[in-house]
């Protein structure tokens, strides 16, 4: 199972194994890591989910589709480059390794 790390804003690390098939928001939902909120639960519809992915990883991940766009406009500080919903992102074995970090807050 790949292993994702979640970094919260303070610096605290959360590795966790996430199956292939769900989200890496569903991964930090399911293993209750604080940070992501997903209040519209994966729909795309509220930003809440947002994270900035290591730069690492930034041209490694498939890229965002149009909606993921717009929405990020409405999330807390997104970055240009590295900020990503991770409603958005399919963990596949490609994502074993990843590293995202929260924002400050979500919205
Ligand atoms: Fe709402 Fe990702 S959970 S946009």
């Amino acid at each position: 199972m790949p292993k994702i790390t979640y970094v919260e804003h303070g610096g605290s690390e959360h590795v966790v194994e996430v199956s292939t098939g769900l989200t890496v928001m569903e991964g930090a939902r399911d293993n209750n890591i604080p940070g992501i909120d997903a209040d519209c639960g994966g729909a795309c519809a509220c930003s809440t989910c947002h994270v900035y992915v290591h730069r690492d990883w930034v041209e490694k991940l498939p890229a965002r589709e149009p909606m993921e766009e717009d929405m990020l406009d409405f999330a807390y500080e997104p970055d240009p480059v590295r900020s990503r919903l991770t409603c958005q992102l399919k963990v596949t074995d490609a994502l074993d390794g990843l590293v995202v970090q929260m924002p400050e807050k979500q919205i």
